[in-house]
């Protein structure tokens, strides 16, 4: 039997997971890293986290695998998208990475399309100059702290960084390459035009692979401080939602899927390069060699649960730390003893800014609608339902495109809550599926690994064999109903807002 190293980097933590050919888990371990905040709007970690992070998760999902390392025959890698790591020319990072939910870039996406022209950008990148991308962080660094861009050599993402500690390479594949604004998405290379326009040159970039390539092979170094063997392939790999479609079996037309992660991503698999010419979603190259894929976002989706845990449910926390069990299932349990639409309160989930269907760096949360008979319960449910109302946002965009969905996956830590995945189902109006691995990331990381090395001839196939799908839950037609009338104000409130968050900008730090 041979196996399959799958690591997702993620925004709260690194995961390697050991998986067999057949797609069964044998073994994970994940380790935490902070995340840096230095101004509100701002994001940024430590690449040397991520690598020690990586090193330390691999070598315990190994050594707990019990299998021969040797038979570790092929790494996949897949990793938060966008993130802006700059290197010296040897190859030390010149600053912490400026990340993706980071909205620091307003004024240089500005710039750009000031450069370029707003239709040009959308011909090329397929999407709207964004605050997240890599390309207006470029921009941002050469501006702000020009003797640091003055001493970058190289500019990685975040995953191809952990690559280039592993394997000495210095590449990237499609889908993560996309989310830089600085890929030609049709032709699937890098653009000459936005290179130029960012200042910088194409030897500063990593080689452009498929995600299933084999783009090196891990060091000696490397292989003494993770345990796999200098032997394992490391094959391209994909960005987070990529690779969380392999792993959920996206890879044909008509199906899609809602992960709630850190952030909330709808996202749908597309044979050709489809744009929305209002850059409401984007259009990224998928891990479908010479396929795409349409993707919305709501920035933070997992994150407005996690914020509302870290700061008002100290209760919960505590309780679940006694009974041994996950805070997010007693929260579970008090939004599901809220009714929908949580007694008339509203939440938008816009904590850092949004990008689906408002591209809006300025823009923050709000519950609508508190009064003193609400409880802890109805805050939870609301922010639930407020997320889901966000994501929504993105399947309505899919629709006007006219990307028919006939399948809708749930995953991400978010798809685990049956809670949240009723709602999804119920304000989708359409059922939704999950699969029996939690692992998507992960486990599609593994299963790029596979095809690499030749264990499977195609994604597709390898998608077949190495995924199995889980439960279903059913829309319920009133609450359907319910939640479209609901929709309709919630749209409604994002208007009404939209003007007053810029004027408390000058109060934020
Ligand atoms: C996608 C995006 C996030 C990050 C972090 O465009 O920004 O999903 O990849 O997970």
């Amino acid at each position: 039997m041979r196996y399959l190293a799958g690591i997702d980097l993620g925004t709260s933590a690194v995961k390697a997971a050991i998986f067999s050919e057949k797609g069964k888990l044998i073994s994970s371990a994940s380790v935490e890293y902070p995340l840096y905040q230095p101004r509100n709007g701002w994001a940024e970690q430590e690449p040397e986290d991520w690598y020690n992070g990586a090193v330390s998760a691999i070598k315990t999902a190994v050594a707990d695998s019990g299998v021969d390392p040797a038979d570790i025959v092929s790494v996949g890698m897949s990793g938060q998208m966008h993130g802006l790591v700059m290197l010296d020319r040897s190859g030390q990072p010149l600053r912490r990475s400026i990340i993706w939910c980071d909205q620091r870039t307003a004024e240089e996406c500005r710039e750009l399309t000031e450069k370029l022209g707003y239709d040009k950008l959308i011909e090329i990148t397929a999407n709207p100059a964004l605050a997240g991308f890599t390309a207006s962080k470029i921009l941002w660094v050469k501006k702000n702290e020009p003797e640091i861009f003055g001493k970058c050599r190289y500019i990685l993402l975040p995953k191809d960084y952990l690559r280039y500690r592993l394997t000495g390479e210095l590449a990237t594949e499609v889908s993560d390459a996309s989310g830089m604004q600085l890929l030609d998405i049709a032709h699937r290379r890098w653009s000459p035009e936005m290179l130029e326009a960012v200042g910088i040159t194409e030897n500063m970039l990593g080689k452009v692979y498929e995600s299933p390539d084999i783009t090196g092979y891990i060091t000696k170094e490397a292989s003494q401080a993770t345990g796999l063997p200098v032997t394992a392939c490391v094959v391209g790999g994909a960005g987070d939602n990529a690779a969380a479609a392999v792993g959920s079996g996206i890879v044909t037309v008509g199906k899609a899927f809602t992960t709630i992660g850190t952030s909330g991503v709808v996202f749908a698999h597309t044979d050709e390069p489809v744009l929305d010419r209002r850059g409401r979603v984007h259009t990224f190259c998928c891990a479908v060699p010479g396929k795409w894929h349409v993707m919305g976002v709501t920035q933070a989706a997992g994150l407005s649960l996690k914020w509302f845990r870290d700061n008002f449910c100290s209760a919960e926390v505590e309780t679940a730390r006694l009974m041994g069990i996950d805070p997010y299932v007693l929260m579970d349990k008090e939004a599901e003893n809220s009714p929908l639409g949580a007694n008339g309160l509203l939440y938008m989930p816009y904590l850092m800014g949004e990008r689906t269907p408002h591209l809006d760096s300025e823009c923050r949360g709000a519950f609508i609608g508190l009064s003193a008979a609400h409880s802890r319960g109805d805050m939870i449910r609301a922010v639930m339902e407020g997320v889901a109302f966000s994501l929504l946002d993105c399947e309505e965009i899919f629709s006007e495109m006219g990307i028919k969905i006939n399948e809708m996956y749930a995953c991400g830590g978010g798809g685990r809550s049956k809670v949240w995945r009723g709602m999804l189902a119920d304000m989708y109006g359409c059922k939704v599926k999950t699969l029996k691995s939690s692992e998507g990331a992960a486990l599609g990381a593994a299963i790029l690994a596979a095809t690499g090395a030749g264990i499977y001839p195609s994604v597709e196939n390898a998608c077949s064999a190495m995924t199995e799908e889980g439960d279903i839950i059913a829309p319920d037609k009133e609450r359907t109903d319910g939640y479209r009338e609901l929709y309709c104000v919630f749209k409604e409130v994002y208007l009404a807002l939209k003007d007053i968050f810029p004027k408390l900008a000058p109060w934020r730090r």
